[in-house]
């Protein structure tokens, strides 16, 4: 999918401890590049043993920084100036001995140096990587409370296979989860930071028998793009969806599959949350009843007919929830169209009473079901039109977020 601009232009200084993750420390450095973020590399002594600098050199076009006193360009006191210009600093891998340093305090190298100097309102982020044992014992366990008292953040360690070959806690978290960990601390106070948002994703699937249901073409794209969009703008995100894609890391996933279940996962998780979007394509229709056992073919040509029954309808419940008193102060919506896309979707507007509607043409192989671009509409309860042009659903996530945010602006 597009590119997510949370990186873009962020100072980044990459710590780089010696353990066998290092290699994965790459990978990660490359993602951080190529996201548009400038990553200062400090390797330690050790770290050297498994990559040469040159390996970081080369992904991100900078000096690779090892030596305490390195006189700079600029004259500047190399740790000083490497930690006052970071928007973030990842240590990735973090050794046991390295989290050791930075619990008590010890500045003996250039990258403890600078996490000693990193001001307090930087964050700091570490990826853990060690045996199970050194990640178990309670020395390294009592250094990480400490740390996460400081506010240092965390990922991982994840179980898995260690380089000695036995299993267990101990494993670097894989370069997604980092970088995607770093997104969502460099997106803290964003814009959206403090909201709680729900998304719907994904087209109910309405049980014929157990093997067989109704469904439509929705692959979830675009409600996993405001949910990933969301969350790099700060807000706490749970994702109810209906599909299996890569779960975006730091959203809360629902795992549903009919409209029945959205519904009772919509309801509860909007009662204290703030913006609802329904991306979802809920069925209208359902089979009346669910045959028990798999429906058999009689004889050669006989058809079947199915009886369908309406489904609820999961914004008027939740508009009813806010007549109430409780559930988001938001509410957005999509209309899928095929004809009549503007007519359509100021109808569903007004009658499922949202603040804000995507209007969506799906009838263009370019747009709406299973593609990674859209071209909506966006209309707003206060009679507002925004006609977009066709752009990626992430870009079209972010047009949706700033509507929102202006029209939580003009509600007070
Ligand atoms: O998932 P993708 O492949 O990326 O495709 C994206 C999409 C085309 C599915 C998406 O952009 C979109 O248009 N989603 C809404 C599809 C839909 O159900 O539209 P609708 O016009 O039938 O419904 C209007 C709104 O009411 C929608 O927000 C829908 O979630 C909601 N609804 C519908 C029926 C129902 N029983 N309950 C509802 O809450």
């Amino acid at each position: 999918m597009a590119t997510i601009k949370v990186l873009e232009n962020k100072r980044i200084v990459l710590g780089v401890t010696g353990g066998i993750a290092v290699y994965k420390s790459a990978t990660i450095c490359s993602r951080l590049v190529q996201a548009g973020a400038v990553v200062d590399v400090v390797m330690t002594e050790a770290a050297q043993e498994f990559v040469t600098p040159l390996t970081f050199q080369a992904l991100t076009h900078r000096p690779v920084h090892t030596d305490m006193f390195e006189i700079t360009a600029r004259q500047n006191i190399v740790h000083i100036s490497l930690a006052d210009a970071a928007n973030l600093l990842l240590i990735a891998p973090a050794t046991a001995n390295t989290i050791a340093k930075l619990a008590n305090g010890l500045a003996d190298n250039l990258l403890t140096a600078v996490a000693l100097a990193t001001p307090a309102p930087t964050p700091i982020l570490l990826a853990p990587a060690m045996e199970t044992d050194m990640w178990l014992h309670p020395a390294t366990q009592a250094n990480m409370e400490k740390l996460r008292g400081w506010g240092v953040n965390v990922v991982g360690p994840a179980e898995g296979r260690l380089a000695s070959g036995a299993m267990g806690p101990g494993r670097m978290a894989e370069p997604d989860e980092v970088v995607s960990m770093a997104r969502i601390i460099l997106a803290r106070n964003r814009d959206l930071a403090g909201q709680r948002v729900v998304v719907t994703a994904g087209g109910t699937r309405e049980a014929i028998d157990p093997v067989r249901y109704v469904s439509n073409h929705s692959s979830g794209k675009m409600g996993y793009a405001i949910a990933e969009v969301a969350r790099d703008r700060g807000a706490q995100v749970i994702l109810i969806t209906t599909v299996n894609r890569p779960e975006p890391f730091g959203v809360e996933i629902v795992q549903v599959e009919s409209a029945q279940q959205m519904l009772e996962a919509v309801l509860p998780a909007t009662r204290e949350a703030d913006i609802l979007v329904m991306a979802a394509a809920v069925a209208d229709f359902r089979p009346k009843t669910m045959a028990e056992q798999k429906i058999k073919k009689k004889g050669d040509t006989q058809g079947l007919t199915l009886e369908m029954v309406r489904n609820p309808d999961i914004l008027a419940e939740v508009a009813n929830q806010k007549l109430a008193g409780y559930g988001p102060h938001l509410t957005v919506g999509f209309a899928a169209e095929t004809e009549d896309l503007i007519k359509n979707a100021k109808s569903k507007l007004k009658r499922k009473k949202l603040d804000l509607i995507a209007a969506n043409n799906v009838a263009a192989a370019d747009a709406g079901f299973a593609v990674d671009t859209n071209r909506v509409t966006l209309l707003a309860g206060d009679g507002s039109i925004e006609e977009l042009p066709l752009m990626s659903k992430i870009e079209v996530a972010e047009k949706i977020f700033d509507a929102v945010l202006r029209l939580e602006q003009a509600n007070g």
